[in-house]
């Protein structure tokens, strides 16, 4: 098996004439943490829907563990390790925590399993939950409705849905969008931690998160990579630079500081 867990090359994505992502390499290292930076309208989140293959792309390829998954399903994607952590919308606002995780473990019981077995089925799945709950600091809040949990921690809850099915490789796009300097923090520390046996591929505007824990960053501009490194070389980049001079985006404004 190689050093890399994800590749792509000449990885690209047209709309109707206009080139979203344009020619991407992509090498994603096992076990790293990789951000995927640029401003806004770069083609980040397409990149990641032509990985989830959410969208087909219109040229090049995409491998995971070696293997050609370009024309897979994203089901079958998904059935290969590799799992997108939905926004927060895709947690069950009147579950509780457990059940939101239970929910996400369901798969593990295997074909024997029936929604409308009794509960001590599931019940069977309360302790792998906790466990589960305890990792991303959400045990108190296990019997909480996912509605009544502040909004760092939803978004903590929705990280834990995923690690239900132990992907290996975990896709977060903009995971601390929208929050304030506690709860990114809480966020950065959590994907640092469930970095720790499996690698993690996001899209992140915070500078701060990206300079903190990514061990390598790809910097895109209009669909094309312009950058890839660590942050130290990637921030003194003066194509980077330039690239995020007069963004409108103030998240970005600490590029380079
Ligand atoms: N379904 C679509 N049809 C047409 N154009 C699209 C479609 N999806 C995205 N685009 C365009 O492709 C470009 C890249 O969009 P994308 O959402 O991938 O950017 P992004 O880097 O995620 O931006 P942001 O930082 O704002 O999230 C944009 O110009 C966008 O308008
Ligand atoms: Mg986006």
């Amino acid at each position: 098996m190689g050093e890399y867990i994800l590749e792509t090359s000449h990885l690209t994505k047209e709309f109707k004439g206009f080139t979203a992502v344009s020619d991407v390499k992509l090498s994603v290292r096992k076990g790293a943490i990789h951000a995927l930076i640029g401003p806004n309208g770069a083609g980040k989140t397409t990149c990641f829907n032509l990985l989830t293959k959410f969208l087909e792309p219109t040229r090049g390829k995409i491998l995971f563990e070696g293997v050609d998954i370009t024309s897979e399903k994203p089901a079958q994607v998904a059935r290969r390790g590799m799992v997108r952590s939905f926004q927060i919308s895709s947690t069950f606002p009147y579950m509780t925590v457990l059940e939101n995780v239970r929910v996400g473990l369901q798969p593990t019981l295997g074909t024997s399993y029936n929604f409308w077995r009794s509960s001590r089925t599931l019940d069977q799945l309360n302790g792998r939950c906790m466990e589960l709950l305890e990792h991303v600091g959400l045990a108190e809040f296990a019997h909480l409705k996912a509605m009544e949990l502040p909004y760092g921690r939803k978004r903590a809850l929705e990280i834990a849905t995923t690690l239900a099915v132990d992907p290996k490789l975990l896709l977060l796009d903009e995971p601390t969008q929208g929050m304030g300097h506690e709860d990114v923090e809480m966020i950065t520390e959590l994907i640092k931690k469930v970095a720790a046996n499996r690698t993690v591929l996001m899209v992140e505007h915070n500078m701060g998160v990206v300079g903190r824990i990514a061990d390598t960053i790809t910097v895109l501009q209009f669909g094309q990579v312009i950058a890839e490194g660590p942050y130290s070389e990637v921030s003194r980049n003066p194509q980077v630079l330039e690239a995020y001079m007069g963004s409108s985006d103030e998240a970005l404004a600490g590029i380079g500081e």
